[in-house]
């Protein structure tokens, strides 16, 4: 999300845990280059020691297809080549308002805002004078595109499927045309701009395209039927005075899925929907207060229509606390009703990513992109086949925990439950400290940390975390540097990695920083970023690096691709002028990428009109780009 929507940050615990250890951090970061030396043998016999990695065996890909990827990603490491040789995209191609793509690759575009899921809606194409009636967005695919995945189907998993995809938000002037709403349709459009959209897609004559009819295509919305399941579900903390069942999703940013073949969302920015009506007084509790509730949340006026949304309204109590989750949707299942996953806890979710730790528990890593704020990580009670056998969800039963990183390159997880005494003395339930997960990290001393966003799991079982930025840290009054959060202030944000002890499920970890961004920002330095966000490891050992903010060199925002063996960096791929490049979903063969374009031109069609071209007046749309190397071979290589 971009920053005009990070509002000060609601982190006032005062953890400072490492404010001495500055000189520390910047040593430890010659660790890097020894680590990097783990080479291309010694990647590829620990990727075949994790095949229960999730990210190998989920998506439908075959153990076949597996072992040829595996083969070619020998054959790249036997040549002694890096595992990215394509043509980086110059600095100097990478603004306007247009994408610009390596030589090497192509793109084309599928599943703008508006693009209709169901029959008898016509499309909405930009034009600026008519807008999608509320009642037709409900069928139409959502704006503010984000996170997503791919679900193959049957046979032709590489060219036909399900995308699961995130409409994390759209502002009042790019989906009404106006600052405020003025009715409750207009409240209504804007909420059901929202949420998640589930489209069949297939390549046909060469071009993938969404099939308009398919009984799979599913929009969920801010006030769609959900269900809450886990330690929360049916607490006090979660009901109203109203008693009105729990509706809908919000602030949809990154994604997750499951081994068993769910998809998973997570509620960000979610305390910016509520607010009281112009001229109510509003004195935040201690809970709204560190989740970031004021009278006016980010503007979108939905209080102003929708008691729902407003705080101040009494019936709609604690309605703020059934938003925050991560959600469970069955992309395969248009009639299923989303589940809210209580026991990974409430906050402001990036991403979870998931995968298969020792004993075959799910892990769920997962950032909470707030200055200042945690990672988290979840484990699973037991075995995910075994729990699903005997119909628990692996999701509703285990342990949270958030991150210490402590200063000698050692870290913590900290386990936030009701039996810890400091815990005890602040909440009288298991479901109260998973609704305030926040303050029962504070109590825990949790890091602070740089605003954490996306989570990668790589195949040898090193996990990444962005931590897009934060001006604030060593500001007055705020944490300062730290080993794990080095720069103070932190403009351009950094990437960290670690290794968890007893394959993902034990309490220690070690970890080192990966890159400073600001590290490539030399006078020549072609591989210019800043502000990491989106991130996704391949099997082979690459990352793929989104960013969300300004960037040197004039750049518009991008996707690169970083050599975790090497630490080599080159840009594949940069978006529209205004835009924020953000989510990856691929194919089985690894030779289909799905990118999205989100909030183009932050709305404004004088800055750009994609997916049209430049013509100064159409309305530019979210919309997910397919990526393809010209001659077929695996993205990012
Ligand atoms: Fe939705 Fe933190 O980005
Ligand atoms: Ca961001
Ligand atoms: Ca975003
Ligand atoms: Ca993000």
């Amino acid at each position: 999300m971009k920053l005009i929507h990070d509002e000060n940050p609601s982190n006032r615990s005062g953890n400072r845990p490492f404010e001495d250890v500055l000189r520390a951090s910047l040593s430890r970061r010659h660790l890097l280059a020894r680590s990097a030396v783990l080479g291309a043998t010694g990647f590829l016999a620990s990727m075949a020691g994790n095949r229960a990695l999730v990210n190998v065996a989920s998506a439908g890909t075959s153990l076949a297809d597996a072992e040829s990827l595996a083969e070619a990603g020998t054959t790249l490491a036997q040549r002694g080549g890096s595992l990215i040789n394509f043509p980086l995209l110059p600095a100097a191609e990478g603004s306007g308002p247009m994408p610009g793509i390596s030589s090497a690759y192509q793109y084309d575009v599928l599943i703008p805002w508006g693009t209709p899921l169901q029959p008898g809606v016509a499309e909405y194409t930009g034009n600026p004078n008519t807008r999608p009636s509320a009642e037709d967005q409900t069928k139409m695919v959502g704006i503010g595109h984000d996170g997503m995945w791919f679900f193959p189907l049957g046979n032709d998993s590489n060219t036909h499927g399900v995308l699961a995809i995130n409409h994390e938000y759209g502002t009042n002037p790019h989906v009404l045309g106006k600052a405020q709403p003025t009715s409750l349709s207009d409240v209504r459009l804007s909420q059901h701009a929202h949420g998640v959209s589930v489209v069949e897609i297939r390549k046909t004559n060469g071009r993938w395209q969404p099939v308009t009819n398919s009984r799979r295509n599913r929009r969920i919305h801010a006030n769609t039927p959900v269900t809450f399941s886990g330690p929360a579900a049916g607490s006090a903390v979660l009901k109203t005075p109203a008693g009105n069942a729990p509706l809908g999703t919000l602030n949809n940013c990154a994604n997750g899925y499951t081994p068993w073949g769910t998809y998973l969302t997570c509620e960000e920015n979610f305390n910016g929907y509520f607010g009281v009506p112009s001229g109510t007084s509003f004195t935040p509790t201690p809970e709204q207060r560190r989740y970031g509730f004021s009278a006016n949340g980010f503007g979108y006026g939905w209080q102003n229509f929708d008691p729902r949304f407003n705080l101040a309204n009494p019936q709609y109590k604690n309605e703020e606390n059934t938003y925050g989750w991560v959600v469970e949707i069955d992309p395969m299942d248009p009639n299923q009703v989303p589940v809210k996953r209580t026991a990974l806890g409430r906050f402001k979710h990036e991403s979870a990513e998931i995968v298969v730790g020792q004993g075959g528990r799910v892990v769920a890593y997962m950032g909470d992109d707030e200055r200042f704020d945690y990672i988290y990580k979840f484990v699973s009670s037991g075995n995910w086949r075994s729990m699903r056998a005997r119909g628990i969800s692996p999701l509703d039963d285990g342990k949270l925990y958030v991150a210490k990183f402590n200063d000698n390159g050692t870290g913590s997880w900290l386990e936030l439950t009701i039996s810890n005494p400091a815990l005890a003395a602040r909440f009288s339930s298991q479901a109260e400290v998973l609704t305030y997960a926040r303050i029962a990290a504070d109590i825990l001393g949790a890091t602070p940390m740089d605003r954490p966003e996306w989570v990668a799991a790589a195949p040898n079982g090193d996990i990444y975390c962005t931590l897009t930025n934060n001006s604030q840290r060593g500001s007055t009054g705020r944490p300062g540097a730290d080993a794990a959060n080095p720069l103070a202030p932190n403009p351009d944000g950094h990437i960290i990695k670690w290794r968890d002890s007893s394959n993902h499920v034990g309490t220690s970890f070690t970890w080192d920083i990966f890159i400073l961004a600001r590290d490539t920002h030399g006078a020549n330095d072609e591989r210019t970023f800043s502000s990491p966000d989106g991130l996704w490891a391949d099997r082979f050992g690459r990352l793929f690096i989104q960013t969300d903010g300004t960037q040197r060199k004039g750049l518009n925002d991008q996707m690169l691709v970083a050599d975790t063996n090497t630490g080599e960096i080159r840009r594949l791929f940069t978006g529209v002028t205004g835009c924020e490049v953000t989510g990856v979903a691929i194919t089985p063969d690894q030779r289909t990428m799905f990118v999205n374009i989100q909030h183009p031109g932050d709305g404004n069609p004088a800055q750009t009109n994609f997916p049209r071209p430049f013509d100064g007046v159409t309305i530019p749309r979210d919309v997910t780009v397919v990526i393809t190397r010209k001659d077929g071979g695996v993205i990012g290589s």
